[in-house]
């Protein structure tokens, strides 16, 4: 369990970069936290592996006060923080074997030992087969699973990555998603996942904080954020529903409904005159998440329309 509480970190050229962020990532989730450029996510990851020293707040692992911790106890706990680069930071002079043993090196594994774990993990990325080859003979995707390899064999109770697959392409991106949210059910390595993209978000993560000049302004499970009126993440979250054409006459009413009987919620609500037009369904974090555009040709019977739909539980916003 990570958790962070009013965490600042002001530069010295007095840049404000983190402004008392507040994240909770239960044992085993795996939390993105997204957000512009230049909004301090890199600078979060980096204080929470003491990289740079936080002004203020706390940061507890497991409940223990990462902030607080010196010499051997802060050493060990950051052997326990899996890295994860964007530009996979490889030493180009060492095998995929030996880059991902280099943890192990670090931490007085034995020659052996390193080897077989090396081997071990190199298999569970997918690369048995590649523990020979250097950085250069290997592609961005086997780089970034030589980096997971790494960043798992010392056994880290959080993974931190930090915009892992911005370097990637889409085809390559799905396959390390994939592998990372294999590695969480598996091993129940806990992931706090940075990244701009929010089709990264919907892929593989349970939970999501945005983040805004150093605050978080919104979080909560992916499944809940989506049904939520006036979120800024919902739209980018929620399934497209592609270009729908509606009469000038009309009111199209965009209605947000989770769970399994969302089609039978939303036939009970549907009032004389009203049709859906488009829906769509998604898994979306661990909730079943239907879009539909609900166009009613009566504008008056519009609001008690949204009513009807609002009672069943479904967030419905006038959509244009
Ligand atoms: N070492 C530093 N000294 C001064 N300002 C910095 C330093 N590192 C980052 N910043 C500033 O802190 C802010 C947050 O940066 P960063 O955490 O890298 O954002 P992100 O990763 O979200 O793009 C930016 O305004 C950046 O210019
Ligand atoms: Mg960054």
């Amino acid at each position: 369990m990570l958790e962070i509480q009013q965490l600042h970190k002001v530069f010295p050229n007095g840049v404000v970069a983190l402004d008392g962020v507040d994240l909770f990532v239960p044992r085993g989730e795996i939390l993105g936290v997204i957000g512009r450029s230049g909004t301090g996510k890199s600078t979060l990851i980096r204080c929470i592996n003491r990289l740079e020293e936080p002004t203020s707040g706390s940061i507890l692992l497991d409940g223990r006060d990462v902030t607080r911790m010196r010499g051997g106890e802060l050493r060990a706990t950051r052997r326990r923080l899996g890295m994860i680069f964007q530009q996979f930071n490889l030493l180009t002079s060492r095998t995929a074997a030996e880059n991902v043993a280099l943890p192990l090196e670090v931490a007085g594994a034995g020659r052996a030992e390193r080897r077989r774990r090396a081997l071990e993990l190199l298999a569970l990325v997918g690369l048995e087969d590649r523990a020979g080859s250097y950085p250069s003979q290997l592609s961005g995707g086997q780089k970034q699973r030589v980096g997971i390899a790494r960043a798992l064999a010392a056994e880290p109770s959080v993974l931190l990555s930090d915009e892992a697959t911005s370097a990637l392409d889409s085809e390559t991106t799905d396959s390390v998603l994939d592998l990372l949210r294999r590695i969480n059910a598996e091993l129940g390595v806990t992931v706090l996942l940075i990244t701009h993209e929010l089709d990264v978000v919907r892929r593989v993560c349970d939970s999501v904080a945005l983040l805004d000049a150093g605050r978080v302004v919104e979080s909560g499970p992916l499944g809940e954020v989506v049904a939520r009126t006036g979120s800024a993440l919902a739209t980018g979250l929620l399934p497209s529903l592609g270009r729908v054409e509606v009469g000038e006459s009309e009111i199209a009413l965009d209605v947000v409904l989770l769970d399994d009987d969302a089609d039978e919620r939303l036939a009970a609500a549907l009032t004389d005159g009203a049709r859906v037009e488009a829906r769509a369904t998604e898994r979306i974090g661990d909730r079943r998440v239907t879009r539909a555009l609900v166009v009613t040709d009566d504008a008056a019977d519009a609001p008690r329309l949204a009513d009807e739909l609002r009672v069943r539980g479904a967030r419905a916003e006038v959509a244009r």
